[in-house]
């Protein structure tokens, strides 16, 4: 067993850590307030390769493996936890069903500038009525012979208004259930599609969320990822890789309250020394670092599963779970230990417990994650 990273891990962490202290941090409150998107810093990721991360070649990706996208993760989230989602959704939802289901015609089409990141995609799963239960799909495909009639409603898309390729989960045979379902790909500007108002959103504010409309919009048959009734499968197959990178994400948000409530601890003095020497606060620390590490470990056993193409379903659930629950944990006690600072915008922390609740929802509920495990376990 081998717990070192390798040199071109520890380069693509650097170059993470440095774009997220560089480009990512100036800007981060001001987006967070006013929910900007960071279209400029997305521009960027692109051209440094972190869009289509572990996307092959030969599809205009950067070639990486799973290891590598999650110590991408980790540092964006540490910082700016608004734009890492964006590269999340693109990286794990889009680029990665799309190379692992689509056909060849597909990935020359839409994989290769999504890879780029010179397009954004998009993952439509989520409706009104079908969230956790997500087999419940009340957006219909109907088999119009040479195109499907796609109608309905998606909701809590992330990047809703700024993709460009949508990949949209839809019911063709509803006698069939979970089976006759279909993943379309979708593209902007489509006659009958129509993007809802932004979501006024407690954490993740720069990133853009949004419902989607769907009236009878034509989408060619050619547009099927996989064979008819493929969908159900092809959706949990991506969360399942998805999962690893919003573990991720939740590990970055921990980490990155950490970094800052220690720093804060050994400068902050009250009763004539620094507060780190209380052990009130010094076991804190020593809590959220355990656990945090914990974390990374079930974050990077997962993502090393994905790269050696292992089963890695339980692994990711689990990453998340514990993760994202980490992330809630550490991120309360981020802001205890900074005391009335804490509760300031200008010190981070509070815009990072804001910001870690949502990975205790999105791609499954900590709930979900239980259901998922439990089933694995129990199998
Ligand atoms: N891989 C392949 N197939 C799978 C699968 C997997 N991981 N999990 C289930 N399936 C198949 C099953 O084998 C079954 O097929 P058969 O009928 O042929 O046997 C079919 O799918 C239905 O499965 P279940 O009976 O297990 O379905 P269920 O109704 O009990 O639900 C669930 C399972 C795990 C709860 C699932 O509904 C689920 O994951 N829900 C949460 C959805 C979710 O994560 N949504 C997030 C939205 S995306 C998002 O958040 C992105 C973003 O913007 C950031």
């Amino acid at each position: 067993m081998d717990f070192q990273f390798t040199e071109e891990h520890l380069m693509i962490q650097q170059a993470a850590r440095d774009f997220a202290q560089t480009e990512l941090k100036p800007g981060v409150i001001e987006r967070d307030e006013h929910q900007k998107f960071p279209a400029e810093q997305v521009k960027k990721l692109g051209e440094l390769g972190f869009m289509g991360m572990m996307v092959n070649p030969k599809y205009n990706g950067s070639g990486m493996d799973v290891i590598s996208y999650v110590l991408v993760m980790e540092e964006l989230s540490k910082i700016d936890a608004s734009t890492s989602v964006v590269v999340s959704v693109n990286n794990s939802l889009v680029c990665y069903g799309l190379e692992a289901y689509a056909n060849e015609e597909q990935k020359q089409k839409y994989l290769k500038p999504l890879a780029t990141g010179e397009k954004i995609g998009a993952f439509c799963l989520s409706e009104p009525e079908a969230g956790s239960d997500a087999t419940s799909q009340q957006t219909t495909a109907e088999d119009m012979g040479d195109y499907y009639l796609l109608n309905g409603i998606k909701n809590w898309i992330t990047n809703g208004s700024s993709a460009s390729t949508y990949i949209v989960i839809a019911q063709t045979h509803p006698e069939k259930g979970s089976r006759g379902i279909n993943a379309l790909i979708v593209e902007r500007g489509m006659e009958g599609f129509a993007i809802g108002p932004k979501e006024n959103k407690l954490g993740i504010r720069g990133s853009d969320t949004h419902s989607l409309m769907f009236t009878d919009v034509k989408v060619p048959k050619e547009n099927r990822i996989g064979d008819d009734g493929f969908g159900f499968s092809f959706a949990m197959k991506t969360l399942e890789g998805g999962r690893i990178g919003i573990a991720a994400q939740a590990l970055g948000i921990a980490s990155g309250a950490f970094e800052l409530a220690t720093n804060y601890a050994k400068e902050r003095k009250t009763f004539g020394k620094p507060i780190s020497e209380h052990q009130a606060i010094a076991f804190k620390l020593a809590d959220m670092a355990t656990e945090i590490e914990a974390a990374r470990l079930l974050v990077l056993k997962a993502a090393w599963l994905k790269d050696q193409g292992l089963p890695y379903a339980q692994a990711s659930s689990m990453a998340k779970l514990f993760a994202s629950e980490v992330a809630m944990k550490t991120t309360v006690e981020a802001v205890q230990i900074f005391g009335g600072y804490g509760f300031v915008k200008e010190y981070h922390v509070e815009r990072l417990m804001r910001d870690a609740k949502i990975t205790q929802i999105y791609e499954g509920t900590s709930e979900i994650q239980k259901v998922v495990i439990s089933r694995e376990i129990l199998k």
